[in-house]
């Protein structure tokens, strides 16, 4: 079967909200989850927002036409259930999956162990896989589709002191790769996103801001947001964010004793407010 993008740019038809393509972003309620869930909306869907924090999600839903705040815990064994059944509440075709929910991870294996590896893999590829699964029929059923996945430059090349990290963006790239071999024939494009040093809650980036010579490093949301635009309208496999990281992966396979002088200066391992 072949398959075309569903139309990001559609415009919002007035009096018909309910006809929009859905669209389930996760961790919503701040940084680039929330810019997703804004371009979405921007670009004709009916976005569910999915996080734990009920306040922000309800105050970003005010402010998206037709956006529902979906509270969830992914971690929690009714999560996933707890999503699809606001899928199915709303109505309609589910067109766009995003996977962003996740955490830094941080600290070196012999001080963070086995457990730091384990608290980081439960939300960044466990809790993903589940929701896929419990999403996937309705998905499928709306095909052409996307899901999307917020991975990290750091699913490409790993930093000390961020292992925990490393590890669950690279499963979850693996991973990602083999979902878009099974899906594409059904129309289920699965695309990854590959997002540099972004300000968020989450992740501040103070290091890097608080000197002249990295400040450059740190991008905005926004981007990500961009690439999400441009993975949908596409179904490209992958994209960094901004685009100009994905010459660091590039690098990191060419010349990789090179690229792990680089990333082992400690500002290039800020820490994040999981710390
Ligand atoms: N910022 C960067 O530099 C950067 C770079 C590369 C990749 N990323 C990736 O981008 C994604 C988003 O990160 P961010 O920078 O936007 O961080 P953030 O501002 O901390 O956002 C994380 C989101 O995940 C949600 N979340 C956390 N635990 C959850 C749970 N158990 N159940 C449901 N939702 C949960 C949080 O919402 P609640 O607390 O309300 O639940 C929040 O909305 C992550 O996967 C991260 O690894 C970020």
């Amino acid at each position: 079967m072949s398959a075309t993008a569903v139309p990001v740019d559609a415009p919002i038809e007035v009096g018909s909200s309910d006809s929009r393509p859905l669209a389930v972003v996760t961790g919503a309620s701040s940084g680039l989850g929330e810019a997703i869930a804004r371009r979405l909306s921007d670009r004709g869907y009916r976005v569910l927002l999915v996080a734990r924090r009920a306040d922000r999600l309800a105050a970003l839903a005010g402010e998206l036409a037709g956006a529902v705040a979906v509270e969830a815990d992914l971690l929690a064994p009714e999560g996933p259930s707890a999503v699809l059944a606001a899928v199915d509440a709303a109505g309609g075709r589910l067109s766009v999956l995003v996977n962003n929910a996740g955490i830094g991870g941080r600290g070196t294996f012999a001080e963070a162990g086995y457990a730091g590896v384990r608290q980081t893999m439960d939300l960044n590829f466990d809790a993903q896989l589940r929701l896929t699964e419990a999403l996937l029929p309705a998905v499928r059923a709306a095909a052409p589709s996307s899901i999307l996945f917020v991975s990290s430059v750091s699913g490409k090349i790993a930093r000390p002191g961020a292992g925990a990290y490393s590890a669950s963006k690279f499963a979850l790239n693996g991973w990602a790769e083999a979902l878009r071999a099974e899906e594409g024939a059904g129309g289920v494009h699965v695309g990854t996103i590959l997002p540099g040093f972004i300000a968020t809650e989450g992740f501040p980036q103070r290091e890097l801001l608080a000197k002249r010579t990295t400040r450059w490093l740190v991008g905005k949301p926004e981007m990500v947001a961009d690439a999400a635009e441009h993975l949908i309208r596409t179904r490209r496999p992958e994209r960094h964010a901004p685009p100009a990281w994905r010459l660091m992966s590039l690098l990191a396979a060419v010349a990789p004793r090179l690229v792990a002088r680089i990333v082992a200066a400690p500002e290039m391992t800020p820490s994040t407010t999981t710390d």
